[in-house]
Parts: C-alpha cells; structure tokens; sequence
C-alpha cells in the first residue's frame, strides 16, 4: 500500500512540473539562451546527428555481417532520435544544471539515441559485445535493465558510448545512448511510455494500471526467453542434420 501511495504522488508532482516547466521557464529563459547560442547550439546539434549517424552505421555493418556469416539479421529495427529542444531544457531544469551549450554537453548523456531492436535477448548481448569491442568506442556507462529489470517491469540494455566524429580540422568524441531490447521488451514500454505521460488518468487507476503492466513485463520476459530457446533448438537440429 505504502509503494501504491508513492507511485499516485509521484504521477502526480510529475504531472504538476511538467506543467510548469512547460508555461513558465522554458518559455523566457530558452529564448533568451537561444538569442545568443544559436549558432553554437544548432553545431552542437549537427556534432550528435553525425555520432547518430556513426553509431547506426557500426550496427548497420555489424547486421551485414551476421547475415553473410550466419545467415540470419540479428536487428529487426534501428531507431534514432535526437532530444528536443524541449527535453533538453526540461532536464537541465530537473537537475539544476545551468543552461549552456558546455553544460548541455557535459551533463546530458541522452541527447543523441539510438534504439536497436532485436528478435532475441541473446542477440542484443552479442551486438553490444561487439560494438564495445571496436577501438574507437569508449565505454562511460552500461545499465542492464534486463538482468536487473527496473521497478516499473522496464527492461533493455543501456549503454552510453563516446564515439569520436572527424570533422574538417578535429577529431570529436561525442556520446551517444544506446538502448537495446527486444520485440517485445520495444512492445511494452511503448504502452507503459503512454501510460507514463497520459495528463488525465486518475491516480488510483494509474497506480492499477502500472501494477498490471509490471505482469506483462514478466510474461513477456518469459516469452522472449522461451522463443529463444525454441530458436536455438532449431539452429541445432539445423546443425546436427
Ligand atoms: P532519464 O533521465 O529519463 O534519461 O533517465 P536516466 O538518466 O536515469 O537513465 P535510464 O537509463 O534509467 O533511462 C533512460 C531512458 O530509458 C528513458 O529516457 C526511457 O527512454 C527509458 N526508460 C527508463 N525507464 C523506463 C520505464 O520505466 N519505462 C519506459 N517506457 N522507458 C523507460
Ligand atoms: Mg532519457
């Protein structure tokens, strides 16, 4: 009951700031930042779309290769978005970080993301194995939501990678967050993202609500797991005959 409690106010007081933000200080403050930042903020901006573009590319070659080597595409979608002006400013805010393009840089590890699907669990730890293992890729931090799936059910393997970009004179390490999950891992948090942002839910039902998407998030964890097995039987019989 105490859990239910919290879960209701923080929807709440996350509902309330949102609004805040969203009518008051991003309005003034942004224009104002933006007046004199333009042209280094929109560089900034090009600098993460080129690590976007690396970053898609290692996983585009690395999917080509699995499918000349074993036959089968191990990436079912390859999804990329950079943070909107918006969610920058809202995240500077939230951690009282000041508004600047060096802070944005420094203390926003998400601008530039990159979403890479796959059929199967074992799948992403292999595509992440190997992107790690290339040398231009530095390591900042893994999350492994899927061993260690979070409160809510959420799960996928979260990465933030630097990657270097080469430019006219200058060669850029940029970082990039990498999520990758599975069909069905993709599947459910897209509902429970809804859920999470839906303005006009009552808070009871949204605590009934959250509850039963922490189910889904186990069968389908262990539906992954037994398409999986069913997966690599089939690639033995393949084998063996
Ligand atoms: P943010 O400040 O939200 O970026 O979180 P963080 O710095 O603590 O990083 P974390 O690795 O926990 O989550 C980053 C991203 O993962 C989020 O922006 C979402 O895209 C996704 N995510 C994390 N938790 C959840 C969840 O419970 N539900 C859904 N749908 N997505 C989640
Ligand atoms: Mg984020």
């Amino acid at each position: 009951m105490e859990k239910q409690g919290k879960m209701a106010l923080e929807h709440w007081v996350n509902q309330v700031t949102d609004k805040f933000i969203r009518n008051t200080i991003i309005n003034d403050e942004f224009m104002e930042f933006m007046k004199e930042n333009t042209l280094p903020y929109q560089s900034l901006m090009a600098y993460y779309r080129c690590a976007i573009m690396e970053i898609e590319t290692k996983f585009k070659v690395l999917n080509e290769q699995f499918s000349l080597q074993y036959d089968r595409n191990p990436i079912e979608t390859i999804k990329t978005r950079l943070k909107s002006q918006e969610g920058i400013m809202k995240k500077l805010k939230k951690k009282n970080l000041p508004l600047t393009v060096e802070s944005i840089e420094e203390n926003i590890r998400d601008v530039a993301g990159v979403r890479v699907v796959c059929s199967f669990p074992e799948d992403i730890y292999l595509l992440a194995d190997c992107l790690l293992e290339q040398d231009d890729i530095l390591l900042i931090q893994k999350k492994d939501y899927i061993q260690n799936p979070k409160e809510s059910g959420y799960r996928s393997l979260h990465l933030i990678v630097e990657v270097p970009i080469f430019l006219q004179n200058e060669k850029r390490p940029m970082k990039v967050e990498i999520q990758l999950r599975t069909i069905a891992m993709d599947f459910w948090a897209s509902l429970e993202h809804k859920l999470r942002y839906k303005k006009n839910i009552k808070p009871e039902e949204a605590v009934r609500l959250a509850e039963e998407l922490e189910k889904c998030a186990r069968i389908s964890a262990q539906l992954d797991y037994k398409m999986q097995e069913i997966r690599n039987r089939i690639q033995k019989e393949e084998q063996d005959s």
